[in-house]
Parts: structure tokens; C-alpha cells; sequence
């Protein structure tokens, strides 16, 4: 029995949620294990477009069992919102497919205020963070302060925490000259939701086990990307959780040993969302055209994806640090049309030549990328599902990036639908 986390190898949007979609028709169970509503995952199925930020990817798909985490920072509105969206997209939620972690976090309305004042006064300074409260939350739960779902259950301890949680919020508030944040009006509208929440939530370890002990095969499912990784990523310009594999362990409640396979996504180029060092970036047509044909837009605020050529070293990087088995490759058809293809092989740092990304961020906006050409192949690969009728250039360049990077490319994709994937190697069956 195999079971597998899916992580994404870059700066994030590599195309999780199409690939988790993909592998969950062989999984029983699908765990969001860290990260909030800034994820944003879209799945095509037969040309309908289901966009998800909390639920893991496997809910769209009949008798799989999809768990949020305890990793997981909740928006118990955002969920809600969610739920009723993706209903109304026909998809079955209810209590025998969707289970929320008792202990998860919840990112409360003054969470995401907080995230927005800070992000408004830091002006150049800033983060560019998608303002879903996720720092402000993740910093409350290491703080020992924060509101977790099972406090939902009783008035009397809701009322408790949330007096310990503003004291805190609302010192900082009037530092700032904020209004302090009232707690008799969100305790009534939490109280007002909690049923609905309350009512998924269990203690997820247990679930796990006894999962475990049915042989049930589990996927996990990250959200962001190495790159935002609060100790690995590009610091300070990350998110606020542990996106590396290992994660998926203590944000579920399991050993490490529960995972036997790390599947890293990896777009055939690079895109970031938000501020930060992005050596490889094109602020020219040929970025444009590649924000264009890969539809570079994010899913969560709408803004436009910085987009770039594709970084070697970087990915060869995150490959080391997160333990990555394999890699699925994503969106090879956005390079269809280039006349040539770059990939970026090492840098250059103050005249000296550098093998990976230097830790401190002022020598990360510095480096200077050095490429290696491949030729474009100029013809269509869209929907291509067979590696043997991919042209060779295209597949020349998969080969150099497989074997720069130093890790098996075990999967191709070729559209945004979920069938249009070239399989090369089952990430279950290894
Ligand atoms: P995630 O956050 O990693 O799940 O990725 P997003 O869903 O935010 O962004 C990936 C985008 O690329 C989505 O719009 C997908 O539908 C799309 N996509 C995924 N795989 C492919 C592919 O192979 N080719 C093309 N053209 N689009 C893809
Ligand atoms: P998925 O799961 C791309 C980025 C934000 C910002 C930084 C911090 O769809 O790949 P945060 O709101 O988390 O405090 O913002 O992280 N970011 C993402 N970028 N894809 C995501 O998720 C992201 N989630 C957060 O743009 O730069
Ligand atoms: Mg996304």
C-alpha cells in the first residue's frame, strides 16, 4: 500500500488540484493538511470548472473521504460559502464525505483585518498577501491563543478564548489607532454557525488509523508551494505554514511513516503570485505571452501571475529539501508556440557562479539567472496522452529537465481537463 503527498515544487498554482483530482480516482482519502483559503485550486472535468480554497480536491469525486486537517487554518464562513458553491455545482457534501479536524484553527474576521492593516502600512514593504487572515492566524495558534473548532462546542468556553484572543488584538488595534474589535457580537455569529461546523468535526488521528488499519490508500493534499515555506521558501516574502511534505504528518495527525511517496508538481515554467525574488522573471512579451496561453491569473484575488522561464536550480532545490520521489510535470502545452525554451542552469552572484538559491532574501533579488537554450517544438501538444506522440523536441527538453533537476518525471500534463495527462509511472503502485 502506497501513501501519497502532493506538494507543489515551486512558488505555487503548479496545477495541484488537477493532479490531485487525477490521482484521487485511485485514492479512498483526500487531506488538506496545511494553509487556509489563499490556496486556490481548479479542476476541469468534462469542461465544467470547479474552483476550490479549503475543500481537498477529492470532494468532486463520488465515495472518497475528503478531510481538512488540523494544520489547516478554517474560515468557518469562507467553508460554508464553499460548501454551498460547489452544491450548486451538484457536488455531494455531507457528513459521511467531509471531516473537519476538531483542533484546526479558525481564522476569525479580525484576523483578516489584521492582515490588511499590516499589508497597507508596509506600502513598498509589503508581502502581497492574498488578505485571508492567514498570517495573523497561524501567528495566534503558535501564540496559544487561537479559537480551534472544538471551542465552538460550549458558550461559556467560546467566551473565554475569544476574551483571551482580543485582549491581545485589540492592544495591538489601538496601538495602531484601530477600532477595538467587540466580542459579544462574533461570539452570537460564531455561536449562529457552529452547528454547521461542529457537525463535520472529529478527532482526524483516529480517522486516519482506522483508515490505516483498512488499507484505505490516503493522498494528502498541499496547498502553496516549497518556495512560500515558512522556514524553506523565500523568507520573509512566504506563507505562514510548512508547505514541505513533512507537513502533511503533524498537520493530520500521523507518523511520518504513513507516507510512502512525495509527488512534486512542477510547472514547465515558473509563476509567482504576491511580492519577492523571482530570478527567472520576464517582464517582457514573452512573459506576457506565457501569463496569456497558461491563463496566469490568480484563482483567490484575481491578480495577474508574474510568470517567467523555468528554474532548474530552484526546483532541483526543493526536490532536496522536501524529499520529493517524482515529479508531475504540468502545463507543457503553454510552450507550444516559443520559438526557444529557456531553463535556468545556475547563477551569478557578485561575479561569482552559485549552485542554488542563496538563503538571505537581499542575495535572492540579486542573482543573476544563466540559461540553457532548447529549441521550441511549435506545434500543438494540448491533449496530447501518450508520451510517444509528443514532438522529440518537446521531449528532448522534458529529458534535460529530468535530468538536470535530479528526480523522475513520472507524469505529464497537457490541458487544464483532468484525462489530458501522459502517465509515465503510478506514484500508488511504486
Ligand atoms: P494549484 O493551486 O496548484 O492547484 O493550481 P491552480 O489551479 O491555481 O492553477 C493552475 C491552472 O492551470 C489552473 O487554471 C488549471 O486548470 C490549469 N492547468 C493545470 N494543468 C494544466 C496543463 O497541463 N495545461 C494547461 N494549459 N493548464 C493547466
Ligand atoms: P495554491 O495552493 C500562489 C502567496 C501570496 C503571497 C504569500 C503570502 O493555489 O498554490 P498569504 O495570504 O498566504 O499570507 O500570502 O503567499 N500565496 C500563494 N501563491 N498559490 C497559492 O496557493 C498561494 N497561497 C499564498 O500571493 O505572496
Ligand atoms: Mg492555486
Amino acid at each position: 500500500m502506497k501513501n501519497v503527498v502532493v506538494i507543489g515544487s515551486q512558488w505555487g498554482d503548479e496545477g495541484k488540484g488537477k493532479i490531485v483530482d487525477w490521482l484521487s480516482d485511485q485514492a479512498d482519502v483526500v487531506i488538506r493538511f496545511q494553509g487556509g483559503h489563499n490556496a486556490g485550486h481548479t479542476l476541469v472535468i468534462d469542461g465544467k470548472v470547479y474552483k476550490l480554497r479549503l475543500l481537498p480536491s477529492g470532494i468532486v469525486r463520488k465515495n472518497k473521504i475528503s478531510i481538512i486537517g488540523n494544520g489547516v487554518v478554517v474560515d468557518p464562513w469562507a467553508l460554508l460559502e464553499e460548501i454551498k458553491n460547489i452544491r450548486e455545482q451538484g457536488v455531494e457534501v455531507n457528513q459521511d464525505n467531509l471531516i473537519i479536524s476538531e483542533s484546526a484553527n479558525l481564522i476569525l474576521p479580525f484576523h483578516k483585518e489584521m492582515d490588511e492593516i499590516r499589508e497597507d502600512v508596509a506600502g513598498k514593504g509589503k508581502i502581497g498577501t492574498t488578505r485571508r487572515g492567514i498570517g495573523p492566524a497561524y501567528e495566534d495558534k503558535v501564540g496559544r491563543r487561537s479559537i480551534r473548532v472544538m471551542d465552538l462546542r460550549s458558550e461559556s468556553n467560546l467566551d473565554k478564548r475569544l476574551e483571551n484572543v482580543l485582549f491581545h488584538h485589540n492592544a495591538i488595534r489601538k496601538g495602531l489607532g484601530k477600532k477595538t474589535f467587540e466580542k459579544n457580537k462574533l461570539k452570537k455569529d460564531l455561536l449562529m454557525i457552529a452547528p454547521e461546523i461542529l457537525k463535520f468535526s472529529q478527532p482526524v488521528w483516529l480517522k486516519i488509523d482506522e483508515f490505516k488499519k483498512k488499507n484505505k490508500k490516503i493522498l494528502f493534499e498541499g496547498a502553496q508551494g516549497i518556495l512560500l515555506d515558512v522556514d524553506h521558501g523565500t523568507y520573509p516574502y512566504v506563507t505562514s505554514s510548512n508547505t514541505v511534505a513533512a507537513a502533511a504528518a503533524t498537520g493530520s495527525g500521523c507518523g511520518p511513516n504513513t507516507i510512502n511517496y512525495v509527488l512534486g508538481i512542477t510547472k514547465a515554467y515558473t509563476t509567482r503570485v504576491g511580492e519577492g525574488p523571482f530570478p527567472t522573471e520576464l517582464a517582457d512579451n514573452t512573459g506576457e505571452a506565457l501569463g496569456k496561453r497558461g491563463k496566469e491569473f490568480g484563482t483567490v484575488t484575481s491578480r495577474k501571475r508574474r510568470c517567467g522561464w523555468f528554474d532548474g536550480v530552484l526546483v532541483r532545490q526543493t526536490i532536496k529539501i522536501s524529499g520529493i520521489n517524482g515529479i508531475a510535470l504540468t502545463k507543457l502545452d503553454v510552450l507550444d508556440k516559443l520559438d526557444e525554451i529557456k531553463m535556468c542552469i545556475h547563477y551569478e552572484l557578485n561575479g561569482k557562479k552559485i549552485d542554488y538559491l542563496p538563503a538571505a532574501s537581499e542575495d535572492q533579488f540579486k542573482v543573476k539567472p544563466i540559461y540553457k537554450t532548447f529549441p521550441g517544438w511549435k506545434t500543438t501538444t494540448k491533449g496530447v496522452r501518450d508520451i510517444n506522440k509528443l514532438p522529440k523536441k518537446a521531449r528532448n527538453y522534458i529529458l534535460a529537465v529530468e535530468d538536470f533537476i535530479g528526480a523522475k518525471i513520472v507524469s505529464i500534463s497537457t490541458s487544464p481537463e483532468r484525462e489530458d495527462t501522459i502517465l509515465l509511472e503510478n506514484p500508488f503502485d511504486l
